[in-house]
């Protein structure tokens, strides 16, 4: 749909930017530009330079940014912290990456509605924190927390390491101020817990992308802060063996709030990169089940009901910690892993296909088959209690880059088929970006695709909103 008729930012433009957002806002500095040139996806496949950054300091000045983009015919990217795995805030046509890092304003502490309003730009781990310290919860926990944003987390509908209990991100959105891709602003949504006036704009949003319009405020929803907790490390001898379990544990009704898996390559790789040491480490696979809740004799009940399944079920050791200390060592170990090997092989392919829990013990002998049919190494992590897995492809120092492009594409198209086949999609949480836009067709209903082509073309007349995502 993108198409590379667009103008070009001459001098005339830089200036009118310079007067919407201050000159100390904007930036041409080709230095600088670099860093905005590309997310977490490998920079030297997907990474193109904008022409301008700008910086906005407030909706106004997005809104004004946006009615310039669109009376010049210059794309426009929204950014925030750059956190994302699918090359959703790359300027692939270059034009202007709005970033709203200076919008990061914590607005209001609503106790009596349980809700939260912020900035986009504000960093969800600092949003967590503080309302933690008044004893509420925000449940999104995207692996990146420490450094991704409310905004970004909504544009993509980030996931996590606490879905399987509390949902991903869209399930704590009330209400979102919206810039429109044509300059307006509008809300969406609002501190209500039910919302059914007309259709449900507020949710199109959720997981758009950045695709149509830019998101600059959030309401969001509070709950109580679950202050028990526990967790049972399990260890296997094969993934296998771990995922197996998953299903079975889902199916005896404990609500864990997390189920991860870790293969032994993911945990050694991610061990040497943070200098950290884990008990066990060498095991075939682990399992990491956190239990949390605000009653202890209930999470106790629930965590040696866990323990008792993992032990009938495979599991060589179980053990069980309620150390906070301890808890985040394994914790930042998972959390790190897709930043680990992206410095062990820089050269790989992070995947996030998500299955039906019922299939999910099917994906892993497959992944083992393709590994071995490609020659390729695929460490294998993720959210088994969503059905959600970070299967990576990695490129073999031995094998020559020739070989490597044409394997990885043919692998990772078999694993979407296979996918596919299972009732799965190709992507849980990191969205389908410019990384996954080609394969977007083979997954989805035409008649879906249609549906979501026109909605695009409805809100986007001219195309400058982050063109070139999700759509071939
Ligand atoms: C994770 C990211 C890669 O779960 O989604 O670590
Ligand atoms: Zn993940």
């Amino acid at each position: 749909m993108a198409n590379s008729s667009y103008s070009p930012v001459t001098q005339d433009v830089i200036e009118a930017l310079k007067n919407i957002v201050g000159a100390g806002n904007v930036i041409t500095n080709d230095e600088k530009i670099e860093s905005y040139s590309h997310d977490e996806t490998e920079a030297a496949v997907y990474g193109h330079n904008p022409d301008v950054v700008v910086t906005p300091l407030n909706t106004e000045q997005v809104a004004a940014v946006v009615k310039l983009a669109n009376e010049k015919h210059i794309p426009i990217t929204p950014r925030g912290a750059g956190s994302g795995l699918s090359g959703g805030a790359i300027p692939e046509y270059g034009g202007i990456v709005l970033s709203i890092e200076k919008m990061n304003k914590f607005l209001e502490l609503d106790r009596a509605n349980m809700v939260a309003v912020a900035e986009a730009g504000v960093v969800t781990n600092d949003l967590a924190t503080l309302v933690q310290n008044e004893g509420l919860f925000f449940a999104g926990y995207p692996m990146s927390l420490q450094t991704c944003m409310i905004g970004g987390n909504i544009a993509e509908n980030a996931g996590g390491g606490k879905a399987v209990k509390y949902g991903v991100t869209g399930r704590y959105i009330l209400g979102i101020e919206l810039v429109t891709p044509l300059g307006d602003i509008v809300q969406l949504g609002g501190k209500l817990v039910k919302d059914v006036t007309g259709y449900d704009l507020k949710s199109l949003i959720i997981g758009s992308e950045g695709t149509l319009g830019i998101v600059t405020k959030a309401i969001i929803k509070l709950i109580g802060y679950p202050t028990a907790r526990a967790d049972i490390l399990a260890l296997f001898k094969t993934p296998k063996e771990a995922i197996d379990l998953v299903p079975v544990i889902l199916s005896k009704g404990i609500a864990p709030t997390s189920i991860e898996i870790m293969d032994q390559l993911s945990v050694i790789t991610t061990c040497k990169y943070l200098n950290e040491s884990l008990p066990y480490e060498n095991c075939g696979a682990m399992l990491l089940i956190e239990i949390d809740g605000t009653s202890a004799p209930q999470i106790e009940m629930d965590l040696v009901e866990a323990g008792k399944l993992c032990e009938a079920n495979g599991a060589t050791e179980v053990y069980v910690t309620e150390d906070k200390n301890n808890i985040e060592r394994i914790w930042n170990v998972r959390r790190n892993i897709a930043e680990a090997f992206k410095v062990y092989s820089p050269i790989q392919s992070l995947e996030d296909i998500v299955v039906p829990i019922s299939r999910i013990p099917e994906i892993i002998p497959e992944l083992e088959r393709m590994g071995e049919k490609y020659g390729i190494k695929i460490p294998c992590y993720g959210h088994a209690g969503d059905g959600n897995l970070h299967a990576t492809l990695v490129k073999d120092p031995d094998m020559s880059m020739e070989q490597w492009k044409k394997n990885e594409v043919e692998c990772l198209e078999e694993l979407y088929k296979v996918t596919g086949d299972l009732g799965g999609k190709i992507s849980g949480e990191h969205g389908i970006g410019l990384k996954r836009r080609k394969y977007l067709k083979d997954i989805i209903d035409p008649v879906e695709l249609g549906l979501m082509r026109a909605v695009k073309r409805a809100w986007d007349p001219n195309n400058i909103m982050n063109p070139g995502k999700i759509f071939a």
